[in-house]
């Protein structure tokens, strides 16, 4: 099916940036109307526009007016995506204000709405440009949190265009036609697999990819929540509109984790972390000794981090989803195992992979059972992660109701 696009961009250094959004979607088969901002023609100029889109680029509404551009653009749209969205034109959007072909057309869209803001970090965390995203959020359109990085001068902080192959593929998502059933909810994730030094070289590590991880983050934001992504080495790109916290030892992923869920809805323990840690970090790297002999390495158990974050919880809230790799063995099948553990853990549901033959890891596709406390079982047949994430949001969507 070929979507409609119309890409609104604003006046922002990061605008050059659209273009290649301009070629993904194009070159996916789809078409593109791009509506500058006069201010953006500083940056871009509509030639580029209109060479990249094949169509013709139009700022004001008293051009061409016989075609009532101003209305028809709105209304002919599946998608309005504005990249790089100002904290200017976020405040124009949630007051209403019409002054640009923009603006007029966000006001007639009844498709989704997609801004991907990028701006200062100062500009960003202001009062009044939170205040007009929370509006925007609570009227049912996406509003991408801003990547963190280098911004226009020697300067980095939060408030950078995420890579415009991640906005594409939050764009995409977000025409799945999914409910925005996470509007106004925050979540949080871990993901990835911890890192457990012994000696400034070496670790305990082990084989998570955190790709489920980022596809539960990509399927929140598609269904309207502010995500939190707490990442233990990944070396994926992070998915558009989500807050990344990196991290690298299972401390580390505790304490994060410990702080970004203190206000959140739904919390996912999508991360593998390592269950031992050395007793000790040896400063300087451990050498081989001349008689060849091993050395010894005594480990300690981690704290489990569902378990706390489980005890710290009142009234079931944030709901509080697990994820377990499992083997069947002698003694249990990998459903039984699976259930005892999700007693063990205390938590609300748990996705339990079978790892037997290597299956899972580092794969783009998964296959999956989601338990619930509750005794649910959802049986979720082969198929990609992010097939499996909306299964996950389903059952907290259903649990947070
Ligand atoms: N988990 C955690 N903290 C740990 C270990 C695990 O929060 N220190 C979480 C994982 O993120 C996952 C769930 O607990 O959501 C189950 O992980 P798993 O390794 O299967 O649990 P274990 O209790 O370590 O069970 P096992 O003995 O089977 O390894």
């Amino acid at each position: 099916m070929v979507i409609e696009v119309v890409l609104g961009v604003s006046g922002g250094i990061a605008s050059y940036k659209a273009a290649e959004l301009v070629r993904l979607f194009t070159e996916s088969g789809h078409s593109v109307r791009v509506v500058p901002t006069e201010s953006s023609l500083n940056f871009v100029g509509a030639a580029t526009w209109e060479a990249l889109s094949g169509k013709p680029v139009q700022v004001g509404v008293f051009e061409h007016v016989d075609e009532v551009a101003h209305v028809r653009i709105g209304q002919g749209a599946d998608l309005v995506l504005v990249a790089p969205a100002t904290a200017n034109v976020l405040a124009k959007a949630a007051h209403g204000l019409a002054d640009d072909l923009l603006t007029n057309t966000l006001l007639t869209a009844r498709c989704p709405v997609m801004f991907a803001p990028a701006m200062h970090t100062e500009m960003w965390e202001n009062a009044a440009t939170q205040a007009n995203v929370a509006t925007l959020r609570a009227r049912g359109h996406i509003v991408l949190e801003p990547a963190v990085g280098r911004l226009t001068g020697v300067d980095t902080g939060k408030g950078r265009l995420p890579a415009p192959t991640e906005i594409f593929r939050a764009a995409l998502n977000v025409l799945e036609d999914r409910a925005l059933d996470l509007t106004g909810r925050h979540v949080v994730i871990s993901a990835g697999g911890t890192r457990e030094f012994l000696d400034p070289v070496r670790f305990l590590g082990n084989r998570s990819s955190g790709r489920q991880g980022y596809a539960l983050a990509e399927a929140a934001v598609a269904r309207g929540a502010r995500v939190t992504v707490v990442a233990a080495n990944v070396t994926l790109p992070p998915p558009a509109g989500v807050d990344v916290v990196p991290v690298v030892s299972t401390e580390e992923l505790r304490q994060q984790m410990h702080l970004a869920t203190a206000d959140a809805d739904a919390v996912v323990m999508a991360a593998a972390p390592a269950d031992f840690r050395p007793a000790e970090f040896v400063d300087a790297k451990i050498k081989k000794t001349p008689d060849g002999v091993a050395p010894q390495i005594h480990l300690v158990e981690n704290p489990d981090i569902l378990v706390e974050l489980v005890a710290a919880r009142t009234s079931k809230h944030p709901v509080i989803v697990g994820f377990a790799a499992e083997t069947g063995d002698a003694d249990a099948t990998v459903i039984e195992h699976a259930r005892a553990k999700l007693a063990r853990k205390g938590c609300d549901l748990l996705v339990v992979n079978d790892v037997s033959d290597g299956k899972v890891f580092g794969r783009d596709d998964t296959e999956a059972v989601v338990l619930g406390a509750d005794g649910s079982l959802i049986d979720v047949p082969p198929g990609p992660k992010s097939g499996l994430a909306h299964t996950v949001w389903d059952a907290v969507v259903h649990r947070l109701d």
